[in-house]
């Protein structure tokens, strides 16, 4: 008897989304206005996409917000960025909590200052306990990283002599990576026209479907979101099967 998908026959609604937030720039740009403005923007479209994901019973939200390459940046934009997601960790953790989300920071959080570091720390444990929607942020994140840092964890298991290295398998990598107590990456939204990785989840997206949308991440709201879920619902996830084989005919 032939197993039919268990997406086959309901819409499919992602469990886990992950969003590249990109174009706040030329968002402000566009209007004569400083780059940083275009920053402040898109804190406002996080929050929605926050509520919308909620909304909808997506499971996890993952947000790209800085790259571990994003320090190339000029000195006084990386300061405001900073600056910027020191204020929102210490504004939005109330609301975060009464809609019942958790945040998870993920990425090399030592390389930010301690100020930071503790208010990251802060605004996790005062979120721990929530049970509706996981918003992952990722900051000062990059998918190589992400896997060197498996790969290291994993040397120091073997050199402990805690696993031999016949034992590392993809389960076993996956372990140490980050979002891996969380569902897989369904569908991964790029927002300002760009249609590249840049270095985000790249472990996690072996089986993400894509979306690229034109939209800059300062208008990224209800309809884009809408867009990129309908994209999502008609497409059809094979993981290496034939099409019939998925969907059986009746
Ligand atoms: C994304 O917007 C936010 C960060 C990378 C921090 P950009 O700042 O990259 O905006 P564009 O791509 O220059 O328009
Ligand atoms: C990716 O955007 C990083 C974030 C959205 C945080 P970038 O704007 O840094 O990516 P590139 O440089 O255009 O590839
Ligand atoms: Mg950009």
């Amino acid at each position: 008897m032939s197993q039919s998908h268990p997406m086959a026959n309901a819409v499919p609604v992602p469990r886990h989304i992950a969003i590249i937030m990109d174009g706040n720039g030329r968002w402000a740009e566009a209007q004569g206005l400083p780059r940083v403005i275009g920053h402040r923007a898109g804190v406002k479209s996080v929050r929605n996409v926050v509520a919308l994901c909620r909304e909808r019973r997506v499971e996890s939200l993952t947000l790209f917000a800085f790259s571990s390459e994003n320090w190339r940046r000029p000195e006084p934009e990386v300061k405001l960025l900073m600056r910027l997601f020191t204020t929102v960790l210490r504004r939005e953790v109330k609301q975060l909590k009464s809609n019942d989300v958790r945040l998870k920071i993920i990425g090399d959080i030592s390389g930010f200052d301690e100020k930071l570091q503790a208010r990251i720390r802060k605004a996790e444990a005062d979120t721990a306990e929530c049970q509706g929607l996981v918003l992952n942020v990722a900051a000062n994140y990059g998918g190589r990283w992400d896997v060197v840092n498996a790969a290291r964890k994993l040397a120091e298991l073997a050199q402990q002599g805690e696993i031999q290295p016949e034992e590392i398998d993809e389960a076993l990598l996956d372990r140490f990576t980050s979002l891996s107590d969380q569902p897989e990456v369904d569908l991964l939204i790029r927002t300002g026209g760009e249609e590249r990785i840049s270095n985000f989840l790249l472990w996690q997206c072996a089986y993400s479907e894509l979306f690229f949308s034109g939209v800059l991440w300062p208008d990224f709201g209800e309809v884009a979101l809408q867009e990129a879920l309908e994209a999502f619902a008609k497409r059809q996830r094979r993981f290496g099967l034939t099409g019939a084989q998925v969907a059986p005919i009746e």
